[in-house]
C-alpha cells in the first residue's frame, strides 16, 4: 500500500487514483494521522499531497521527521514538498515570487524523478511560498523561474519531492514522476492490474460470505452491476438480484437491463414490475422533493417485500451495496462502518431486516470499476451508461406525473439518446437530461393547423464528478436532428429547447 497524506487539498483523491494508474495499490489517510499509526500500516511508500497552508502558518500541519527516519519513501507534492524540505533542514521563504497555473520546467542534471523527460516542460504551479535550500543530501534536479528549487530527490535514503503538482492533466509529464518514484526509487511492484483487484475481492467476499445467501438491488447503472458481477463470480448461485421496475426508467431500458444480466452473466435476477402501484402514489403530486420522498418509500416498500419473501423462501444474511472510494473517503470513512446511500439504493429498511454488508467496490474508483466491469464481460453499454437519477423520468416531468406524459417524454428521450449515440457522442456528454414541461404550453404550426402542446427541454452537460456541470456544445446539425425528429415524432410536443445553464447557478436535473 502507498499512504496518500492528505493536506487539505481536493488533490489527495487524485493523488490516490494517479497511483493505482501506475498499478500500485493506494490509500488517502488524514495528515492529522500520527506517524506511528502510518508507520503500522507498512506502508510501501508515502506520498505528501499538496495543501492549501504555508508552513510557516500558524497551525500548518507539519510532518513529523519520524516519518523519514524510517526508511520509508517519501514523495512530497507541493505544500507536501515543502513541509518535508523544512522537517529535514532544509530552507522554505516567501520569495515574493509566487507561481500559479502552467510554468516552465528546466531540468538541471540526471535523475532518477525526471529521467527521459524533457529538459524544458510545462509543469502546473500553486505556490507562494519556495524551497530555496534544499536539504543536506539531495540534489535539486530542477528549477522554475519562481522555484529555485523545484524538484529534488536523495536516491540514498529514497526521498524525493516535487514543487508542482504532478497529478494533474495540466502537468503533462507528471504521471511519470509518479511512476518513476514509486517504481525506480521507492522499487515498488507495478501489480495492481485488474485481474488482481478481481482475485481479491472474490477471495474477500468468499471468505466473508461462506455458504450463505446474498441479495443485491440492481438498477441497471454500472456501480451496482459490477458489483453483481464480482459477487457472483465469488458465490455464484449463492446470489439472488432484485431489480425494481417503477417505470420511471427511459424507454427499453427495464427490457434491456433484464435481457443483459440473464444473458451474460447467468445472475438470478427477480424484477418486480411496480410501474402502476408508482404512479398511483405519483397522482396529483407536483412537488420536487415529495415526488423524491414518495419514489424512495414506493422502491424501499417494494424492495423490502421482495427481500422479505426471498429470506423466508431461502434466507439471507448479505446485502451487496455499490460503496465506492471516493464515497468512503468524503464520509471521512475507512472504519468499517456501513454507509448507506440515499433512498435510491436501499438505505431505510427496517430493524427487523438485518443484513450485513457486503461492499466489493469500497476501495475503488469509478474508472477501476469501469475496467474491471469489461473484465468481468459486461456489456459496454452497461459499462459506459451515464449517471441516471433514482427518481429517474419522475424528476424530469415537471408537473404531474401521469401515464401520458411517462410516454411522452420516454419517446422524446429516445431519439435525443439515439440521435447522440448515432453522432458518436455518448463520451462526450455526462449526462443528456431531456425535460418535459408538462404544465407548460406553447402555441405552434404544424401542417396548416395551429398547435398549443408542450415543450421539451434538452440538457446536455459536461462534468467530472456532478459537482458543477457545463452545458455541452453539442453540434449544432446534432441539436437540429432531434429537434426536428422530436417534434415531428412525437405527438403533443411543438417547441425544443436548449438549456444553456452551467451548474451552479442551475442543477444538473430540472427538479
Ligand atoms: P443535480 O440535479 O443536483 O444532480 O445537479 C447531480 C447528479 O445527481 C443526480 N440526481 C439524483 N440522483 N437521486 C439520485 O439518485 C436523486 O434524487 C437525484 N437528483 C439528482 C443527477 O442526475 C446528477 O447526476
Amino acid at each position: 500500500t502507498v499512504l496518500v497524506v492528505d493536506f487539505g487539498a481536493q488533490y489527495a483523491q487524485l493523488i490516490a487514483r494517479r497511483v493505482r494508474e501506475a498499478h500500485v495499490y493506494s490509500e488517502i489517510v488524514p495528515s492529522s494521522m500520527p506517524a506511528e499509526e502510518m508507520l503500522a500500516k507498512e506502508p510501501a511508500a508515502i506520498i505528501l499531497s499538496g495543501g492549501p497552508s504555508s508552513v510557516y502558518a500558524e497551525g500548518a500541519p507539519q510532518v513529523d521527521p519520524a516519518l523519514f527516519a524510517a526508511g520509508v519513501p517519501v514523495l512530497g507534492i507541493c505544500y507536501g514538498f515543502q513541509a518535508m524540505a523544512k522537517a529535514l533542514g532544509g530552507t522554505v521563504a516567501k520569495t515574493g515570487l509566487s507561481e500559479y497555473g502552467g510554468t516552465e520546467l528546466d531540468v538541471l542534471c540526471a535523475s532518477k524523478l525526471l529521467d527521459g523527460l524533457p529538459e524544458h516542460q510545462s509543469v502546473w504551479m500553486s505556490h507562494g511560498d519556495s524551497v530555496t535550500e534544499a536539504p543536506a543530501g539531495f540534489e535539486v534536479v530542477a528549477r522554475t523561474g519562481g522555484a529555485p528549487v523545484a524538484a529534488f530527490e536523495n536516491l540514498e535514503s529514497r526521498l524525493a519531492g516535487v514543487q508542482y503538482h504532478p497529478e494533474v492533466a495540466h502537468t503533462p509529464h507528471g504521471q511519470a514522476v509518479i511512476r518513476h518514484f514509486l517504481h525506480d526509487i521507492a522499487g515498488i511492484k507495478p501489480n495492481w492490474t485488474n485481474s488482481a483487484i478481481i482475485d481479491e475481492q472474490v477471495a474477500a467476499i468468499k471468505a466473508q460470505v461462506g455458504d450463505k445467501r446474498v441479495l443485491c438491488a440492481l438498477s441497471g447503472g454500472v456501480d451496482s452491476s459490477v458489483a453483481a458481477a464480482l459477487v457472483h463470480r465469488a458465490v455464484g448461485d449463492q446470489l439472488t438480484c432484485v431489480f425494481v421496475d417503477h417505470g420511471l426508467l427511459r424507454a427499453g431500458e427495464a427490457e434491456q437491463v433484464e435481457k443483459d444480466y440473464a444473458q451474460l452473466t447467468g445472475i438470478d435476477v427477480r424484477t418486480v414490475d411496480a410501474s402502476e402501484q408508482f404512479l398511483t402514489a405519483l397522482k396529483g403530486v407536483t412537488d420536487p422533493e415529495e415526488k423524491r420522498k414518495i419514489i424512495g418509500r414506493e422502491f424501499i416498500r417494494t424492495f423490502e417485500a421482495a427481500a422479505r419473501g426471498l429470506a423466508e423462501e431461502q434466507g439471507v444474511d448479505f446485502l451487496v451495496q455499490g460503496t465506492l472510494y471516493p464515497d468512503v473517503v468524503e464520509s471521512g470513512g475507512g472504519t468499517g462502518t456501513a454507509n448507506i446511500k440515499s433512498h435510491h439504493n436501499v438505505g431505510g429498511l427496517p430493524d427487523d431486516l438485518q443484513f450485513a454488508l457486503v461492499e466489493p467496490l469500497r476501495t475503488l474508483f469509478k474508472d477501476e470499476v469501469r475496467a474491471i466491469g469489461l473484465e468481468l464481460g459486461l456489456p459496454e453499454a452497461m459499462i459506459w451508461r451515464h449517471p441516471f437519477p433514482g427518481p429517474g423520468l419522475g424528476i424530469r416531468i415537471v408537473g404531474e406525473v401521469t401515464k401520458e406524459r411517462l410516454d411522452l417524454l420516454k419517446a422524446a428521450d429516445a431519439i435525443a439518446r439515439a440521435e447522440l449515440t448515432a453522432a458518436g457522442l455518448d463520451r462526450s456528454v455526462w449526462q443528456f437530461p431531456v425535460v418535459l414541461l408538462a404544465d407548460v404550453r406553447s402555441v405552434g404550426v404544424q401542417g396548416d393547423g395551429r398547435t398549443y402542446g408542450h415543450p421539451v427541454v434538452l440538457r446536455p452537460v459536461s462534468s467530472e464528478d456532478a459537482m458543477t456541470a457545463d452545458w455541452s456544445r453539442l453540434p449544432y446539425e446534432l441539436l437540429a436532428k432531434i429537434s426536428t425528429r422530436i417534434t415531428n415524432e412525437v405527438a403533443d410536443v411543438n417547441r425544443v429547447v436548449l438549456d444553456v445553464t452551467s451548474k451552479p447557478p442551475g442543477t444538473i436535473e430540472w427538479e
